[in-house]
């Protein structure tokens, strides 16, 4: 941080997020238009998600974070949880119309993100092969492979790290475990701002070794730790108040996220809480065009993609928790907050 003020950016990030998350946009249309959705939407009539997978065939987990995404670039309205093309989209987006802008798609459709929305939409396999998720997955990740990841994420989490220590009700919360933290940022913004608070990242070995690194340079040794545990492989240690996923379940799909939820309120006392740091997307599926924009890289290159308050709710109560809340924090971020009573 070159010697400057982590406690308080002047500005939120929302302006690199959007341009950084631009990139997803022209794949996602391009992979629509080569699957003829706009005209399965044409054609057929509005229709949810689940109609729209059942009558086309196409992949529903893909649908909900391409048709948030359309909504939100404005080639669809969403009306009582159905989609339909808008007449922007009806003149340049099908295929059969004079004013059909498709053709000039010819160069998105060869980009790697419009081939793995197509795949994805046809329920074909994504190939992650030597992509983190596969390292993730399997519980091993090389240190070649952790550092550069660990930075990335780093960077693009560091300003909400200190935005949502700075506006998350984290009140009464002494121990906490900081599922999936990745360099610490966010265990270390939690810390610099609540004295009493003491954190702990659980990460992959490597990433625990990288995260020793980055809490040491901030000076907080003493009242940041790591513990080495794979969260899908090996039971979650106790003693902890609060257990903090941030950029977690956007990585895996619902029934990932249900054993995740299961495994947090095995690991809680009771009166204990779950954090959630995620970008939402809205209960309708209309966007907002960041969290569908990110929710599209996610489709790109994990199992999973951004969810909304609704479906996280559910399967919170699923595993056991109740006093379901949602905070606005920081820039695009929400938590969402449940408790085991
Ligand atoms: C998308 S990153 C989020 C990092 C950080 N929480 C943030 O918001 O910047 C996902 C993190 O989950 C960790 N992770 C993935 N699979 C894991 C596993 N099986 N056990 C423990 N941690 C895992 C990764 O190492 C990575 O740091």
């Amino acid at each position: 941080m070159t010697g400057k003020s982590v406690e308080d950016p002047v500005w939120d990030d929302r302006v690199v997020w959007n341009v950084w998350l631009s990139a997803n946009w022209m794949p996602t249309v391009a992979a629509a238009d080569e699957v003829h959705l706009f005209e399965a939407l044409e054609t057929g009539g509005p229709a949810s998600a689940e109609e729209l997978a059942e009558r086309s065939g196409l992949n529903l987990h893909a649908l909900k974070g391409v048709l948030p995404m359309l909504a939100s670039l404005g080639f669809l309205k969403v009306h009582l949880g159905r989609y339909q093309p808008t007449e922007p989209a009806r003149l340049y987006l099908l295929h059969d119309s004079p004013f059909y802008w498709g053709h000039a798609f010819s160069f998105h459709r060869t980009h790697t993100n419009t081939q793995r929305y197509v795949t994805a939409l046809k329920a074909e396999m994504v190939d992650n092969k030597g992509r983190p998720v596969e390292a993730w997955e399997t519980g091993q990740l090389s240190a070649e492979m952790a550092r550069p990841i660990t930075a990335f994420m780093n960077s693009h989490s560091m300003p909400a790290a200190v935005g949502v220590a700075r506006h998350g009700d984290f009140e009464g919360v002494t121990r906490l475990l900081d599922v999936g933290g990745g360099s610490g940022c966010f265990s270390i913004a939690l810390a610099r701002r609540h004295p009493a608070l003491r954190c702990t990242v659980m990460e992959l070995p490597a990433v625990c070794e990288l995260a020793s690194e980055y809490v040491a340079e901030a000076g907080l040794s003493g009242r940041v730790d790591t513990v080495t545990v794979d969260m899908f492989r090996q039971a979650w240690p106790k003693g902890y108040d609060a257990i903090f996923m941030s950029n977690i379940v956007h990585d895996w799909d619902l029934e990932t996220n249900a054993q995740l939820f299961r495994s947090s309120f095995e690991a809680l006392p009771s009166g204990g809480r779950i954090y959630l740091h995620e970008m939402l997307i809205a209960d309708d599926g209309s966007g907002p065009i960041a969290s569908a924009a990110y929710s599209m890289l996610m489709l790109a290159g994990t199992k999973g993609r951004q969810y909304s308050a609704g479906e996280l709710q559910r399967l919170l109560q699923d595993a056991g928790f109740s006093d379901f809340r949602v905070q606005d924090t920081y820039g695009h971020f929400s938590l969402v907050i449940a408790t085991k009573r």
